[in-house]
C-alpha cells in the first residue's frame, strides 16, 4: 500500500498508523518523524545507549519501516544501517531521512529470509530494535536477536524490544495466524490486508518470555537487564530488572553489553 502513494505524506495518511497509532487526512511526514525523534531521544538517554562517542559510532535498526525513528538515528550516529524485511518500506525509509535525517550516513539493508542481517560479525556499535519482533514467528524473532548480538562488537550493546504475553493473546496470536491465513487467499487476500482491525490482528505473532529471549544468548552478553514498566509481571531469572513507567506495560526491553 505504502508504494502506491506519491509522496510520504500521502504514506503516512495511509499507513502510517502501522507505525504510530496515528490516522487522519491531515498527517503529515513530519509530524510522523517528530514522534520517532521524541522515541528514540529518550530511548537512548533513558536505557544509557548513547556510546562514549556517538559521532563515531555505527548502529543497525532491525526493522526500520518507513524511517520513522531512523531520522533520529543519523542526527546520533556515524553510520545507521536500517534494516527491514519490506523491500518498500526501506525505499520510504531512505526519502524520509533524505527529507529529514542525515541521508549520507544511512544505509538500507533487507532482511530477505526475515532472520538474517546480511552484515560481518563484529560490525556495529549498538544493535536496536522497537516494535518489530512481536511480529515476526518466534524462530525468525529470537534468530534476529542472535543476529543482533553476532552483529555487534564486543563492548557494544543491543537494546531489542518485546512483547509480552496477557491473557487476552489467548485470542490475539491464534486469530492473528487466521487473518495471515485470509491474506493470503487469491483475489480478497490483499484487499483484507488493508483492513486496520484485520492488520492489526495479523500483525500479531509471538509473545515471548523474557528468558526465551535471554537464555541461549546469555553466554555471549554482560549487564544483561530486562527494563518493564513498574506494573508488569514480566520475569527473567538471568538478568537484572529495571523498571521505567515510560514503557508500555505490555512490552519489556533487552539491554545488554556484548562480550
Ligand atoms: C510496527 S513496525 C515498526 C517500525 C519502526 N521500528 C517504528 O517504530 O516506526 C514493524 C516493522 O518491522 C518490520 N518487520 C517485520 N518482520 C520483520 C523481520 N522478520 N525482519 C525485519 N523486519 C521485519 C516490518 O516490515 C515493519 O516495518
Amino acid at each position: 500500500m505504502s508504494e502506491e502513494q506519491t509522496s510520504g505524506d500521502d504514506v503516512v495518511r495511509r499507513t502510517g498508523w502501522v507505525f504510530n497509532n496515528e490516522t487522519g487526512n491531515d498527517l503529515t511526514l513530519e509530524q510522523f518523524v517528530a514522534t520517532g525523534d521524541a522515541e528514540a531521544g529518550s530511548y537512548l538517554t533513558i536505557r544509557g545507549l548513547r556510546p562514549k562517542c556517538p559521532e563515531d559510532a555505527s548502529f543497525v535498526e532491525i526493522g526500520c519501516g518507513i524511517g520513522r525513528m531512523t531520522c533520529a538515528f543519523t542526527r546520533e550516529f556515524r553510520r545507521v544501517i536500517a534494516c527491514d524485511l519490506d523491500a518498500g518500506f526501506l525505499e520510504r525509509c531512505f526519502e524520509t531521512v533524505g527529507r529529514f535525517g542525515r541521508i549520507e550516513r544511512l544505509q538500507t539493508l533487507r532482511v530477505v529470509d526475515g532472520q538474517t542481517l546480511d552484515l560481518p560479525p563484529n560490525s556495529v556499535d549498538l544493535a536496536f530494535s522497537y516494535i518489530t519482533l512481536q511480529h515476526c514467528n518466534d524462530n525468525d524473532a529470537l534468530e534476529l536477536s542472535a543476529e543482533a548480538v553476532r552483529v555487534t562488537k564486543p563492548g557494544g550493546m543491543i537494546a531489542l524490544n518485546y512483547r509480552s504475553r496477557r491473557r487476552l493473546d489467548a485470542f490475539v496470536l491464534p486469530t492473528g495466524a487466521l487473518m495471515r491465513q485470509l491474506f493470503r487467499l487469491p483475489l480478497v487476500g490483499s484487499r483484507l490486508a488493508r483492513i486496520r482491525w484485520m492488520a492489526r490482528l495479523g500483525w500479531q505473532a509471538n509473545r515471548l518470555t523474557p528468558d526465551q529471549v535471554v537464555g541461549p544468548l546469555y553466554p555471549l552478553l554482560s549487564e544483561v537487564r530486562v527494563w518493564r514498566n513498574p506494573k508488569s509481571k514480566n520475569r527473567a531469572h538471568r538478568a537484572e530488572i529495571g523498571e521505567f513507567d515510560g514503557i508500555n506495560r505490555h512490552h519489556y526491553w533487552v539491554v545488554a553489553t556484548v562480550r
